[in-house]
């Protein structure tokens, strides 16, 4: 069955006393949300804050990265077994700050769904255009590639545990958002990508989520898009009050 996900990436933000903080405010303000709830903190916070989401059933662990390879000399990085051992369940993968700053490629973010799957934990694969894609109609084409290259090798039971957020590069962080009828028709284009590859019923079980600018303001518009099961959410994550107001927007 197709979830309802609201996905909060944090970022590089909140020590750790902050961010327990936060998400002692966000469980004192949500009550029975419509679907399910994902804290990704930063990685030194997982286990401290996994310990104290697990109260509620309905409440998520992510990581916002791991590394592909399983163990090895890569000073600083953290391997997907590594952040499962610490409570994670869900990994997101290919967020476009990842592929721009870090030059993360195709290659490598396959590998990465590839590793969180194998250490039973879902990949929320991010995909989305920069602003000049959007500018000459080639979006569909461009997310179709990005897909392609990152998750379109899973056999379909590996697929299934799949989350697919799109991130349009353009509304990330700058307070534009995609219209709900621009992200309704990304979304449903995704969704007839998926069940070309993957078969209808597979892709009506696909939840895939929005993210961009998605705030307290918009996300009800947002999420009552036939498309739309939901938000990987950015700065509104960073504010228990706006967070509980987007997970009370769920359908
Ligand atoms: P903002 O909600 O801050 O635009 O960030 C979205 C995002 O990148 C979530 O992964």
């Amino acid at each position: 069955m197709r979830q309802q996900i609201v996905a909060g990436n944090w970022k590089m933000n909140k020590t750790l006393e902050e961010g327990l903080e936060l998400t002692k405010g966000i469980l004192e303000k949500v009550e029975k949300p419509k679907g399910l709830v994902v804290i990704a903190p930063p990685l030194t916070h997982l286990k401290e804050i996994g310990k104290m989401i697990k109260v509620r059933k309905y409440f998520h662990l992510a990581a916002q990265n791991c590394h592909h390879e399983p163990k090895g000399a890569y000073t600083g990085e953290v391997a997907a077994d590594m952040v499962a051992s610490v409570g994670a369940e869900f990994v997101i993968i290919g967020h476009s700050e990842r592929r721009q700053y870090f030059k993360e490629k195709n290659d490598v973010l396959a590998a990465k769904v590839n590793a969180c799957i194998a250490r039973g934990m879902r990949p929320i694969f991010c995909c989305g255009e920069p602003l000049h894609i959007r500018e000459v109609d080639t979006h569909v084409g461009y997310v179709a590639k990005q897909l392609k290259a990152g998750l379109f090798h899973l056999k379909e039971e590996d697929f299934r545990k799949v989350v697919i957020a799109y991130e349009p590069i353009w509304a990330i962080g700058t307070g534009r958002t995609a219209s709900a009828q621009q992200a309704q028709d990304m979304h449903l284009a995704i969704r007839v990508l998926v069940a070309k590859k993957y078969g209808k019923a597979i892709a009506d079980d696909t939840t895939i989520l929005y993210g961009g600018s998605c705030n307290a303001q918009n996300a009800q518009e947002l999420f009552s898009q036939p498309d739309v099961d939901g938000g990987l959410i950015g700065g509104a994550s960073l504010k228990a009050e706006d967070f509980a107001t987007i997970i009370a927007a769920l359908k």
